[in-house]
Formats: C-alpha cells, sequence, structure tokens
C-alpha cells in the first residue's frame, strides 16, 4: 500500500491514474481539497477496489499519525502543496504552512512511524518529494540547464518554500536515515491542471473569446514535460532511485512563452476557429510578474543514465493531446472555472466532516 499526498491536484491525480494502470498495488490518497483539490480528477478510478480516499490536512499532526498507523503505507509520494507563483506573491503564508511545515509534520509523522518497525521494512520505507527546477532560480540566455548540483536560488514565495522543505527532507535523511528521494522537475501539462496555469488559462479563455494575458514581453522561456512522462519518472525514482539521491526531470522542449500560447492559438484556429481572424490575435501583454524567473532549463543526464527514463512526448504530441481534453472536457471545465464543483465538495462534506469513502 503506498500513501499519495496531494492526490486530488493536478500531478497527484494523474499519478493516481498512471499508478492504478501499471500496478496492482493499493493507494490511498490523503488530500485537504483545497481550491485545486477536485475529487472529480478521481472520479475515472472512484469504483476502483484498490483506491481509496481520505480527506486531510498534511499540517494536522493527528490526522497523518491516524493515516499512517491504520493504512503501515510502504511508501509515500508527497505532492500535497499550494503550487501557484502568482498566488504565492499575492498571499506567501500559505506556502510556508502547508509547504514548509506540511512537509515537517509528514517527516516527523514518518520518523517515529518507521521507529516501530523490523529494520528490513525501514530499511525499504520510501519517501518521494515532488519539488520542482524553481529552486534553482533564474538561468540566463547562454548558462547551462540546471543540475542536481547547481545551487538552490529560489527567487518566489514559493520556490522560496519548495526549497525549505527540499532542505527539511534532506536533513531528515542525514541525520535520521529516513530514505528519502527528491525530484526536481520543470513545468507540466496535461489533464486535470487548474486553469490558473499558463497552457490551460489560454484554452478556457481562447475559448471563451477573452483576452490572453502574456506577462510581460512573453520572452520567459520554460521547459514542458508532459504530466504522463512526469508520472512515469517518479514511477521509476521511486522504484529504482538511490536513497538520499535527488533527481532532476525534464522535457527537452524549451520554448517561450509566446511560442507555447502562439501554438495553443493556431491549434485551436484548427479546432475551435473564431468567427473572424486567429486566435493570435486575442495574445494581450500585461504587466510582467514580480520577480518574474526569466528561464528554466533542466538536464537530464542523471535520471537518463541512472534510471533509463526519457521522455516520450514532443511538446507538438502532448499539446494536441492536451487540447483534446480539454475540448472533449466541457464539464469539468466548467466545473472548475465556475466554482461549481466547490458547492459539490460543501454539500458532500458539511461542516467537520473530515473522511469519506471513495467515491466521487
Ligand atoms: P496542484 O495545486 O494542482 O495540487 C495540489 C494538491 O495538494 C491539491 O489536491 C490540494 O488539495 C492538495 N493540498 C494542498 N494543501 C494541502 C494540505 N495542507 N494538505 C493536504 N493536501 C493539500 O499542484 P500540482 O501542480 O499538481 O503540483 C503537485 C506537486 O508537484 C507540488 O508539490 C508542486 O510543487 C510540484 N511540481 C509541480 C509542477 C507543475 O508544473 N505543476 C512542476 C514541478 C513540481
Ligand atoms: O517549473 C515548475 C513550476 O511550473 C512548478 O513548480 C509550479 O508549481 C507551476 O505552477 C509552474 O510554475 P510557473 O510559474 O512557471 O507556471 P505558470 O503556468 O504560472 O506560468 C508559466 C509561465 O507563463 C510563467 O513564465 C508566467 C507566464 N504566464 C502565466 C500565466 C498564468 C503568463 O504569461 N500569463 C499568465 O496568465
Amino acid at each position: 500500500m503506498i500513501v499519495i499526498t496531494g492526490g486530488a491536484g493536478f500531478i497527484g491525480s494523474n499519478f493516481v491514474h498512471h499508478w492504478l494502470a501499471e500496478r496492482d498495488e493499493p493507494l490511498v490518497v490523503f488530500d485537504a481539497l483545497t481550491y485545486a483539490g477536485n475529487l472529480e480528477n478521481l472520479a475515472p478510478v472512484a469504483s476502483d477496489t484498490r483506491f481509496s480516499f481520505v480527506r486531510g490536512d498534511i499540517t494536522d499532526r493527528e490526522a497523518v499519525e491516524r493515516l499512517l498507523n491504520r493504512v503501515r503505507p510502504r511508501a509515500i509520494v508527497h505532492f500535497a502543496a499550494e503550487s501557484h507563483v502568482d498566488r504565492s506573491i499575492r498571499g506567501p503564508q500559505a506556502f510556508l504552512k502547508t509547504n514548509v511545515e506540511g512537509t515537517f509534520v509528514l517527516l516527523e509523522a514518518v520518523r517515529v512511524y518507521r521507529a516501530q518497525w523490523a529494520p528490513s521494512d525501514r530499511e525499504s520505507f520510501r519517501f518521494l518529494h515532488v519539488s520542482t527546477d524553481e529552486v534553482y532560480g533564474s538561468l540566463g540566455p547562454s548558462d547551462p540547464p540546471f543540475s542536481e548540483a547547481t545551487p538552490f536560488a529560489p527567487n518566489s514565495p514559493y520556490a522560496a518554500s519548495k526549497a525549505a522543505s527540499d532542505l527539511w527532507v534532506r536533513a531528515y535523511t542525514h541525520t535520521y536515515g529516513l530514505p528519502t528521494l527528491i525530484c526536481h522537475c520543470s513545468n507540466n501539462y496535461g489533464p486535470y491542471q487548474f486553469p490558473e496555469k499558463l497552457i490551460p488559462l489560454m484554452i478556457h479563455h481562447a475559448i471563451e473569446n477573452r483576452p490572453l494575458p502574456l506577462y510581460g514581453d512573453g520572452s520567459q522561456v520554460r521547459d514542458w514535460l508532459h504530466v504522463e512522462d512526469h508520472c512515469r519518472a517518479l514511477l521509476a525514482i521511486l522504484d529504482r532511485g538511490r536513497v538520499g539521491e535527488t533527481y532532476n526531470i525534464g522535457g527537452r522542449n524549451e520554448l517561450t512563452n509566446r511560442e507555447v500560447v502562439e501554438t495553443v492559438c493556431r491549434l485551436l484556429d484548427r479546432h475551435r476557429p473564431r468567427a473572424h481572424g486567429s486566435h493570435v490575435e486575442g495574445i494581450a501583454e500585461v504587466p510582467d510578474r514580480p520577480g518574474h524567473d526569466w528561464r528554466y532549463a533542466i538536464d537530464t543526464g542523471k535520471i537518463e543514465r541512472e534510471l533509463g527514463w526519457v521522455p516520450r512526448e514532443t511538446f507538438v504530441s502532448g499539446i494536441e493531446k492536451t487540447l483534446s481534453w480539454y475540448l472533449d472536457h466541457p464539464d469539468w471545465v466548467w466545473n472548475v472555472t465556475t466554482g461549481a464543483y466547490r458547492e459539490w465538495l460543501d454539500l458532500h462534506y458539511g461542516t467537520g466532516r473530515s473522511e469519506r469513502p471513495a467515491q466521487a
């Protein structure tokens, strides 16, 4: 049995789908269902007997201990986090609380829980901490890509909170011998991504003929990875990664934001044309994000050499699939963008109810 924190979010839910397609082993999702958590993301697996869901907060020590003692997992894959840079600029405290304190609470609970085990089980336990390339800061145009040896230089409150959580994980490995693994991944895209992030936001706005807000001059560079490739990398790290190591994950798809948005527009011109002209005409330059990191790029040599992982999707194949998914799931988009999924949650949970069986 494994535990997935944050499994109702974008990458976590994709990982749940991937796991259940690849493995017989059951899993439990532990998720607080913040604005970014959506049980609809897990609806396709809700009746699978290997899947169960517990609503809970990683900053709640008692809830985490209850979970560990009841489920007795052999591994935790830790996705739960506040994940949006713009929100971290407007309200940094939630990032400190969830990303740093929440990770600390998990580590502490796991340390105590593991101490009750036989030495062989203690060694086979894994804590996989899902982190980000943003901990490394920003690159110039001719800088080499981030390697695992690149020093941390986080620039946003989000990046600082993730870097801090990485250091806590590292300390628990060195001090207490906790068998941890850390990965630093580049920008993901794919199904179930909350439309506050660049690609789903642009798809949604274009379909509604709303302006497509490009920060600054749109020259910032990100390395885009399809979420299924990220999930495959995480499985490889969990199975074969060396304890105490970090692994960088990237898609070899460095693109400017303008290139990404124009690609989405051209695809929509084919699949969902405007009455007149191209969706590109909807692009509107807006004031830049404060402290905006200019470029991220990833050296994936270590994970390729050690674990034989390489991305399968190109940006061309991945963005086509992604766009089709959003066009084929208007109800999901509507529920998320109108907030209807929150009303549904309130209806189902009511006040004070913290757990429910796996039904979406
Ligand atoms: P997301 O915002 O879509 O999902 C986060 C999930 O965590 C939600 O289901 C939310 O309900 C849950 N959560 C938040 N606070 C919680 C708490 N206190 N207790 C329990 N659950 C809580 O995020 P995502 O984009 O899927 O990212 C998942 C992880 O991957 C994060 O740790 C993020 O830093 C990391 N990451 C994301 C990307 C990316 O491009 N999205 C890239 C690299 C790394
Ligand atoms: O690099 C990994 C990180 O990628 C993850 O750790 C984060 O959780 C994830 O949110 C993502 O961070 P970014 O800030 O890079 O993603 P976002 O989708 O918010 O923005 C991507 C780029 O697009 C960034 O340069 C800002 C720009 N942008 C974004 C939005 C939402 C715009 O130009 N307009 C927008 O409206």
